[in-house]
């Protein structure tokens, strides 16, 4: 790891543009217009790789939420969205879809910035999919339809009856900081195809890109109150945006624990929910594998967005014939995810969000090692630039009972295990109370299908890991969620339906 103690993580300088947008005013998006907070709080913006404060937003006030929720409804009642043609609102996500692209290199310098991630991941995987998640539900926007259906108990011709689909009404959503743009553009695509209007609250620690999203709001043709963007803490804005009774619907992608919070302070006011939570996915490897193409695919599944992907594959399983090959091809893997400043155009992997983040990464690394594990690869964090790294980790001599191998790290650290047969490794893959996602690598079509069906996931990914797509539904088995994103049931999950019976 020699080569990875001497890069230079001094970050780069931003462009006129980024720098621009960080000195803005802080404001609140709400009816088409940057409106003022109620009170004078802000929130500190940091760039993780220097740890410096480039920038402030608001910390929304009950008054900000409540005046957001108010525009969201208004425009949601009066019909000004939903009513328009489903052309209309098809044209105008894809308007907004060709806005992001036009500025595609600010959103991920912007992201970069305020995430710490690296910028050339944020412009191949951030921005491109945040995009194309708007451009596949544009096309829901005229294909959601109810159906005609006869009724059982009564004679042909007796009764009219079909189902109509609707909007489910105004959407609190509120998103992480792991992908913002990404999470966000995930939430907003289906909920405005489907003719929802909306108040988006990005995570605290990066807001940035969520409001650089608004400035497109009114270009792209939305009509005021549609889309509002409000900055502020979980603990006071998000919770009011989840017990306000106007807001009929929540989506929220984060943390179980704050999930589990959220979908019982909805439970009061019965509002729909959706919940994207945390994981600890297995990564199975079977003996027939290319081992330098399967050590550089499970090297990415941890190390890409340095761990903080809710499906990051952080926990991997090798049979024990190619165990020691596939960490010595992972430790070969490893300088080219060697945590760099995020906008050093050599970076594949940035800083951690936060020192908050960096100590409890370091700290579950150090319980770790006080459990009797030991590392075989990084466990340590370069200091130089003044932000927040952490090396690729690879803990082995691990055991089920270890906070590691049980609890979302949510950080660059994977745990190694040795297995023998399938039964076994399927059922220590299942070992957790998460189901999020899951890998296999095999050339074997059986055992691949095998695992497949045992592993309880909502995704399982054969010979690759996390790979998303907007029409491939997205969801949580256990304790990684309810519901699901993408697909034809992400944009169900936006729409009520009714039953309308008429007698002939
Ligand atoms: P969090 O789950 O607290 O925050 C996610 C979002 O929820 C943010 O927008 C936040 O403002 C909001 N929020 C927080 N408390 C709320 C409340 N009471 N009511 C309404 N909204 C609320 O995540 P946090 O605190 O940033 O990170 C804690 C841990 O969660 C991390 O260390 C990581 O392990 C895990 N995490 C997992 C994610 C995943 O996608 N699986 C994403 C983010 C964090
Ligand atoms: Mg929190």
């Amino acid at each position: 790891m020699n080569e990875m103690t001497t890069i230079d993580r001094t970050q780069r300088a931003y462009s006129p543009a980024a720098q621009a947008f960080l000195a803005r005013k802080p404001a609140l998006f709400i009816n088409n217009e940057w409106v003022s907070s109620s009170h004078d709080k802000v929130i500190e913006v940091e760039d993780p790789t220097s740890g410096k404060i480039v920038g402030h937003v608001v910390d929304a006030s009950d008054r900000d939420v409540d005046r957001a929720v108010a525009a969201a409804r208004a425009a949601f009642d009066d019909g000004r969205w939903s009513g328009l043609p489903p052309m209309v609102r098809d044209r105008t996500m894809n308007r907004l879809a060709d806005l992001l692209e036009a500025n595609a290199d600010l959103f991920a310098e912007l992201e970069a910035i305020d995430n710490g991630k690296a910028k050339g991941m944020a412009g191949a995987v951030d921005v491109p999919g945040a995009i194309s998640q708007l451009r596949f539900m544009a096309g829901w926007a005229s294909k959601v339809a109810g159906e005609t259906t006869a009724p059982y108990t009564m004679p042909a011709g007796a009764v009219f009856s079909y189902t109509l689909k609707e909007p489910v009404g105004v959407c609190a959503q509120i998103v992480p900081w792991n992908f913002p743009l990404l999470m966000a553009a995930l939430k907003i695509a289906p909920a405005l195809a489907a003719g929802c209007t909306i108040v988006l609250k990005p995570a605290e620690q990066t807001s940035i890109t969520a409001l650089k999203l608004a400035d497109l709001v009114a270009e792209a043709g939305f009509p005021a109150g549609v889309l509002n963007v409000i900055t502020g803490n979980g603990h006071t804005a998000g919770d009011r945006m989840v017990k306000h009774p106007d807001v009929d619907k929540i989506a929220f992608t984060g943390s179980t624990e704050i999930g589990k919070l959220i979908n019982r302070n909805a439970t009061e006011t019965l509002k729909h929910v959706t919940l994207e939570l945390g994981g600890k996915s297995p990564v199975v490897v079977m003996p027939d594998v290319d081992v330098a193409a399967t050590a550089a695919g499970v090297s990415g599944a941890i190390w890409f967005n340095a761990g903080q992907v809710c499906v990051a594959g952080s926990r991997l399983y090798a049979h024990r014939s190619v165990f020691d090959q596939v960490l010595e091809g992972m430790a070969q893997n490893a300088p080219f995810w060697a945590p760099r400043a995020s906008l050093d155009p050599e970076a594949h992997m940035g800083a951690i969000i936060s020192k908050e983040q960096h100590d409890k990464v370091m700290g579950y690394i150090e319980a770790g090692k006080r459990d009797g594990a030991s590392v075989a690869l990084g466990g340590d964090a370069p200091s130089n630039g003044g932000g927040y790294f952490v090396n690729p980790t690879i803990l082995v001599d691990v055991n089920p009972q270890m906070s590691v191998v049980r609890e979302e790290i949510f950080g660059p650290v994977v745990v190694a295990q040795r297995f023998d047969d399938l039964d076994e490794v399927a059922r220590e893959a299942n070992n957790t109370c998460y189901g999020l996602g899951a890998g296999v690598w095999t050339k074997d079509a059986t055992t691949m299908l095998k695992l497949a069906g045992k592993i309880k996931a909502g995704t399982v990914w054969g010979n690759c890991h996390a790979v998303i797509d907007a029409a491939l539904p997205f969801g949580g088995y256990k304790e990684s969620g309810i519901g699901h994103e993408q697909g034809r049931l992400g944009i169900e999950a936006y729409l009520e339906t009714k039953t309308v019976i008429i007698q002939m």
